[in-house]
């Protein structure tokens, strides 16, 4: 089995089994966006500790085996990061994670999606705790 065999059989193995799959009650984030593309869907519920990490992070959605498998791997890392991690996080990290440099432009989207999901909601975040503490 050449390298990329044995990546292709492991985001199959997180599309099928998707770790962290669900809805996270009570959450402290919550983010969801679309590839235009296709309409597939990803979204990340969040629950922050105290000290602005990843206590708990669930997703859930619809779509192909590399966006699913893709955010079900972001889940797996991003658990017990701080939230400024998320803030660095890049593209290369993402095909890093997935173990693959040879998706074309539409794969990287959907490779990509998650990603964008977490970001938006810790920058949601992250902006909404800056106003409070202004108060
Ligand atoms: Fe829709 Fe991959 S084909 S996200």
């Amino acid at each position: 089995m050449s390298s990329s065999d044995i990546y292709r059989e492991l985001i199959l193995d997180y599309y099928r089994n998707p770790r962290n799959f669900g809805k996270l009650d009570p959450h402290d984030i919550e983010s969801r966006d679309s590839n235009p593309l296709c309409g597939d869907e990803v979204e990340i519920q969040v629950k922050v500790s105290p000290d602005n990490k990843i206590e708990d992070i669930r997703f859930h959605g619809k779509g192909c085996a590399i966006s699913q498998a893709s955010a079900s791997m972001l889940t797996e890392l991003a658990k017990g990061k701080p939230l400024e991690w998320v803030k660095e996080l890049s593209k290369e990290d993402i095909l890093k994670m997935l173990g693959t440099s040879d998706l074309g432009p539409a794969r990287i989207k959907c490779a990509l999606l998650s990603m964008k999901v977490l970001k938006t909601g810790v920058y949601g975040y992250l902006g909404a705790s800056l106003e409070d503490s202004d108060r």
